[in-house]
């Protein structure tokens, strides 16, 4: 787990400008004492373990160590200490390589079939950027930086949050353009995408289409208002060629006339559909989540699960919140938002299968050759995805002081905030967006054709949970901009946790009063399972995997005959992974502390790894 740098390792606010460092490891620091020592268990089982000096396996001295290569899970003063505890070591070192071994072989690399798009997500929102941490935390006062321009791609890009996020978080002193490209081959999450920025820009004349657009983009129930805001640019949007696209969009959205095709099929059939509600013939989207939550069983234990989490008040109004779906920046009420969000439906997600196949489908779709089932739009929002887990609760708080009526109206204001940021970097044509449905992989040909510079940041999603790392960093390593010694290929991993034995903990374990004595520390309530993830040192086995999945290849990529390394995967394709073992994560967390972020996601599987090219 690591923190943003410049934040407190406990309560992640801004650090003050004397700080409280960790008494035994390099990297924590703290705002105050009390900070530091309400984190000792936490911060002591977890990262201190990893980033401290290492205690030797043989004669338990702390200090400079080997780190033994074949587990990269025992450390050493010397190879005499190596040898004497050898005896000793051999067992769990041979059985972590096997491990590696048998897991490269048969790792699981699920296929995307059928699933819902992404209108919500379900990762934490990140700035792509974070230039205070990178090229301007070297360069405060160059005004060249300040006017530099960035390129980002966001590879299997999902909805617009990173997007969003990042062009609101870019710091006063910067005046420069940021060009961002999404690309990911479902033409729904794309045609939603597109819609907004197009309905920011149209509208931005406005002083409520920022907070309109935080409604459309959660709310499941809309005014006409909103309702009239969508109808008019599916009107528009449906005669234009890209060209024009362009041009209305003063600028701002560029794609190509073969992926609008895509687009106006979803944005024609979303305004087609009934969403009056007091019509015997409207879409009922309120029966058809309630169906869905109904008969999803991870909703009937995840629901709960979350909802335990969340302090009384919040509590009710969340439950509420699963009841009627509202999302507004007061506390609305169901019968004065007359019409349904047509945005919030796509094509039967059981029925459909990613990729290419999709768009297929689509075509067939409107030109009316598939069962009638079959073609119908229905609501898609996955009853485990929900708007509060992917905006990171500390800094929603952060940046929406005051109190609220309900977390929907802190998070609207927050979302709201954002969007506002979003329009005037717009207006000042300083956000350019680059829109591209190829597959990923596929996604250099389609660049090339382009003529575009390449890119400061590539993120890739979680897509390497489907293609594994080496095949991602051979696919975009000839697209990083090597002028600038902070490009960076982000990769996630969120699958893996199944894939590796004894990688969760195991919460029976955990005592009550050990679970009592923690909770008088923290600052949200706790339950048992978030409490063990945060104070479980799970790092070993993430390593396994990872190991594994670069020894796998695979997808053209060849496997390595020889298990790696951590050090060679550091090296993997000639790049530099920043090492996550030494903190040194610039962009995203290696891992998030869930215990204090109790409207985020209750499963704590996300890691992101920093690829770079060499130095020099
Ligand atoms: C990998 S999924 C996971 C969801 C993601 N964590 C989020 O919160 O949006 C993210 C997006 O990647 C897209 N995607 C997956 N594989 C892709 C590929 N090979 N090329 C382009 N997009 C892809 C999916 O359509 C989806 O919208
Ligand atoms: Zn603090
Ligand atoms: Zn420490
Ligand atoms: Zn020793
Ligand atoms: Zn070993």
């Amino acid at each position: 787990m690591d923190v943003k740098p410049g934040h407190c390792w406990c309560c992640e606010k801004r650090l003050p400008q004397r700080t409280v460092p960790c008494d035994r490891c390099p990297v924590a620091v703290y705002c105050t004492t009390s900070c530091r020592d309400r984190d000792k268990v936490r911060h002591g089982a977890v990262e201190c373990e990893i980033f401290q000096a290492k205690k030797c396996s043989a004669c338990g001295k702390r200090g400079e160590t080997l780190e033994c290569s074949g587990c990269n899970d025992a450390w050493y003063c010397d190879t005499d200490c190596q040898r004497h505890g050898w005896p000793f070591h051999k067992a769990k070192c041979k059985g972590i390589m096997a491990f590696v071994k048998q897991l490269s072989l048969k790792l699981l690399r699920p296929k995307l079939f059928g699933s819902f798009p992404y209108y919500i997500g379900n990762t934490m929102a990140k700035d792509f950027l974070q230039l205070e941490n990178n090229e301007l935390s070297a360069n405060r006062e160059e005004k060249v930086h300040a006017m530099q321009e960035y390129h980002v791609l966001s590879a299997g890009c999902g909805n617009l949050r990173h997007t969003v996020l990042t062009a609101a978080s870019l710091p006063d002193m910067y005046q420069g353009k940021l060009h961002v490209t999404l690309n990911d081959y479902d033409p729904f999450v794309m045609a939603r995408n597109v819609l907004f920025l197009f309905m920011l820009v149209r509208f931005a004349d406005t002083d409520y289409i920022a907070s309109s657009l935080t409604t459309i983009w959660y709310s499941l129930h809309i005014s006409k208002r909103e309702y009239d805001l969508i109808k008019t640019s599916l009107d528009e949007l449906i005669q234009m060629s890209a060209q024009q696209l362009h041009d209305a969009s003063k600028g701002l959205v560029r794609l190509l006339d073969e992926d609008l095709i895509y687009l106006k099929v979803v944005w024609g059939r979303w305004r087609a559909l009934e969403c009056q509600r007091d019509k015997t013939t409207s879409i009922n989207l309120r029966q058809q989540r309630k169906v869905l939550f109904d008969n999803c069983p991870f909703a009937k234990v995840n629901h709960p699960h979350y909802l335990s989490r969340i302090n009384e008040k919040d509590r009710k109004m969340i439950e509420e919140w699963f009841e009627h779906g509202l999302f507004f920046p007061y506390e609305a009420k169901e019968k004065d938002m007359p019409f349904d969000n047509p945005t919030l439906t796509a094509q039967n997600a059981s029925k459909i299968i990613p990729g290419k196949d999709v768009r297929l489908f689509l075509l067939l779709n409107n030109a009316q050759a598939v069962p009638h089932e079959d073609a119908r739009f229905v609501y898609c929002i996955q009853p485990l995805r929900i708007p509060f887990e992917v905006w990171d609760c500390l800094r929603v708080r952060e940046h929406t002081p005051g109190s609220h009526s309900s977390p929907m109206v802190m998070y609207h204001k927050y979302v709201t905030n954002l969007l506002q940021k979003v329009k005037s970097l717009i207006l000042q044509g300083r956000l350019l967006i680059h829109v591209s449905l190829a597959n990923c992989l596929d996604f250099p040909n389609h660049h090339q054709t382009l003529s575009m510079p390449n890119y400061d940041r590539i993120f890739t999603s979680n897509v390497a949970d489907y293609v594994g790392i080496p095949r991602l960093l051979h696919t975009f390593k000839p697209l990083l901009n090597d002028n600038n010694s902070y490009s960076a290929i982000v990769t996630e991993s969120m699958n893996w946790l199944e894939t590796v034995p004894g990688s969760k903990p195991d919460v029976k374990h955990i005592s009550d009063s050990q679970l009592a004595n923690i909770m008088n520390r923290t600052p949200v309530p706790l339950i048992r399972d978030t409490w063990a993830s945060d104070n479980f040192n799970n790092t070993p086995y993430f390593l396994q995997y990872l190991r594994a999945d670069i020894m796998a290849g695979g997808l053209g990529m060849p496997s390595l005959k020889k298990i790696p390394s951590f050090e060679s995967v550091k090296k993997y394709h000639g790049m530099e992974m920043r090492d996550f073992r030494k903190g040194l994560n610039k962009l995203v967390p290696f891992q998030y502390q869930r215990n204090k972020r109790e409207f985020n996601k209750n499963n704590g599987h996300d890691r992101a790894l920093e690829w770079c090219l060499p130095k020099g």
